[in-house]
């Protein structure tokens, strides 16, 4: 199987992963970013078709913000421990612009989401914009993080 796709536009999604890039984009009208003025937004699918949302959360203290992934990941294990994820949606704006930004996840965020796909036993898309209209279906966690440290390294 192919380790991830990409599309040359938004409209070439299947139309649950368009809704879900739709609820990301809604998720960062949440967002609290003052200090960089980068709105993320991220939504989650889980097995049952529950939603999950984050968005980033900034602080004067710079090294606490917490990205919008980490904060609907983290959300969604104490709401919903037991169900899988099935696919996850990034996106981001600049403040006051309408308009989608390139913004792939960060490498503490693919990381975090790799844990979460090895919990799960089964792996979950991520879908985000990679370059100016060019969005990226990842296949699974792991296909975004090669040679990384896993909870195997440390048990
Ligand atoms: N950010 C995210 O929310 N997700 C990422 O994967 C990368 C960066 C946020 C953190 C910070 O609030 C802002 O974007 C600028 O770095």
């Amino acid at each position: 199987m192919k380790e991830f796709e990409v599309f040359h536009s938004l409209e070439e999604l299947d139309q649950e992963s368009r809704y879900l890039v739709h609820k990301a984009k809604e998720a960062t009208e949440h967002s609290y970013s003052p200090y960089s003025k980068f709105q993320v937004g991220a939504a989650i699918m889980l097995e049952d078709g529950t939603f999950v949302s984050g968005a980033n959360q900034e602080n004067a203290s710079y090294p606490l913000c917490m990205c919008a992934e980490r904060v609907a990941l983290y959300a969604l294990a104490s709401q919903f421990p037991n169900k899988a994820i099935t696919k996850i949606a990034v996106v981001a704006h600049k403040k006051n612009h309408k308009e989608l930004t390139p913004a792939a996840p960060c490498g503490a965020c693919r990381q975090v989401m790799l844990e979460f796909e090895q919990r799960q036993g089964k792996p979950m898309e991520i879908i985000y914009m990679a370059e100016a209209n060019e969005w990226v279906n990842n296949k699974s966690a792991a296909s975004m993080l090669p040679f990384s440290f896993k909870k195997d390294n440390v048990i």
